[in-house]
């Protein structure tokens, strides 16, 4: 039997997906394929802006169709999106030829849930929280030489725009020896990166192992691999972690600190806790100690009550901090949120004005800071062949994506790339 996931989202998700793979593998369905010949169709959704509940809502729509002529077709709704308060049953109405419903604490559950359904004709939903994380679900991995590892599950912050403490549940951090089991296992089965994710890795805690020890203890597994981590709340990011990062060549030098806007007024507003002082101060700390450190950021415009000149401290700031990119995104007001019910919304028309400036000032930075590569040689971690393109592609440490053409399959290698020239986050070149 065939499966198809349809995944929205972050890395979180990603990740998600392919323990929602290993979960349907073992349960016999042993093949992906296209959406058409699958025998259960997977969305692992996502809500924390509007336009990711609507591709959703889209696609599962779509299936009508395909499910009215293969009956014996499954479709399951899982993640951020089915967890929120009220979705599951306006999925349920308006979309009846859906079989399974599943919350984001229920991943597991989800062979439990599939023979269910052949003994029940009605749709069956689970999306109750429970005490244990998703470890027992063992992932079916398709991003290799990378691999994603939790730390943490659910966030504990409540940003006041943000959807996810909702969805997500309270932060749960893992047992620092399961992830430590999972880290040599990947590398003895020959992985070369290690993503660590969390909402919030720098609340990691697990009685006195916290987010830098951690860290310590996941480059200290020997093997020549790179580690990274995401996100970082700056709130939390300290001195500690800094020493760590610099402490281990295995640890990229590359920082996603998202700072969310460059006012101080609005950052309270959004219960960031830190100011833009302090937010410059983190920055420049970490620059300090690693040299040839870079930061990236997300940043929204269009939170309520946000003035022009507010807007222009956001624009300043990826000029301040000299971001090497940034993810942007015009605030989305989510029901049930605390910014959602504060007056001074933002006109539509203001927002998307504001988020084209604020594009184009990041893209500035992402161009100046690439074209300082042409001449250098950077490790590529190689993953993946580009056939339009005829080269292979694989990240430097900070993050750029570099292109080069090879005579043999070097996927899985650490490859050293001469830069001939950059085009915005890539970099082409020689193999050197
Ligand atoms: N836990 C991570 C972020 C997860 S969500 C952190 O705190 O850094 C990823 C990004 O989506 C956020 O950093 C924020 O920039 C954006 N985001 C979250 N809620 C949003 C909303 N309601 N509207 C617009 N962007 C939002
Ligand atoms: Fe959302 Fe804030 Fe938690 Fe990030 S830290 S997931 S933005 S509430
Ligand atoms: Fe979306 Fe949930 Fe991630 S809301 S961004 S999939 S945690």
């Amino acid at each position: 039997m065939n499966y198809h996931i349809v995944t929205y989202g972050c890395q979180m998700n990603v990740h998600e997906s392919e323990k929602i793979a290993g979960l349907l593998r073992r349960c016999g369905y042993e093949q992906e394929s296209g959406i058409e010949d699958a025998d259960i169709v997977v969305f692992n959704t996502c809500c924390i802006r509007e336009n990711a509940e609507n591709h959703a809502f889209g696609n599962i729509g779509a299936l009508k169709k395909l499910k009215r002529q293969r009956r014996g077709m499954l479709i399951a709704v899982g993640g951020c999106m089915a967890q929120e308060a009220g979705k599951a049953e306006l999925l349920v109405k308006k979309f009846p030829f859906i079989d399974i419903i599943f919350g984001t604490h229920n991943v597991s559950e989800l062979p439990a849930l599939i023979a269910r359904k052949q003994q029940e004709k009605k749709i069956v939903s689970l999306l109750a929280d429970r005490a244990e994380t998703e470890d027992g679900a063992e992932a079916f991995r398709t991003s290799y030489p990378n691999a994603w590892v939790n730390i943490t599950y659910g966030c504990n912050n409540f940003c006041t725009y943000c959807i996810v403490p909702y969805v997500r549940g309270r932060e749960k951090s893992r047992k620092k020896e399961c992830i430590l089991e999972e880290v040599r296992a990947l590398i003895a089965a020959g992985y070369k990166e290690i993503t660590l994710l969390g909402q919030n890795v720098n609340s990691y805690r697990d009685g006195e192992t916290d987010f830098p020890a951690l860290l310590d203890a996941v480059a200290s597994v020997e093997g020549k691999f790179r580690v990274r981590f995401m996100t970082s709340h700056p709130k939390d990011f300290s001195r500690e972690l800094v020493a760590v990062m610099k402490k281990h060549e295995k640890i990229c030098n590359l920082l996603h600190l998202p700072a969310q806007s460059g006012s101080t007024r609005i950052l309270s507003l959004m219960n960031r806790r830190y100011t833009r002082k302090e937010y410059l101060e983190k920055v420049a700390l970490f620059k300090e100690e690693i040299a040839d450190g870079e930061v990236t950021t997300d940043l929204i415009v269009g939170f309520p009550t946000e003035t022009d000149a507010e807007f222009k401290e956001t624009l300043s700031l990826v000029k301040e901090a000299d971001f090497s990119s940034a993810f942007t995104f015009v605030y989305s007001p989510r029901t049930g949120t605390k910014a959602a019910a504060m007056e001074g919304q933002i006109p539509e028309e203001v927002s998307k004005e504001r988020i084209a400036r604020l594009i184009a000032q990041v893209n500035e930075n992402t161009r100046r800071k690439s074209e300082a590569y042409v001449g250098k040689v950077v490790e590529v971690l190689c993953e993946d062949y580009d056939s339009k393109k005829g080269l292979y592609l694989g990240r430097e440490p900070l993050g750029r994506m570099g292109y080069f053409a090879a005579d043999q399959n070097c996927v899985g290698e650490f490859v050293q790339m001469k830069v001939t020239r950059a085009n915005g986050v890539s970099l082409y070149g020689e193999r050197v």
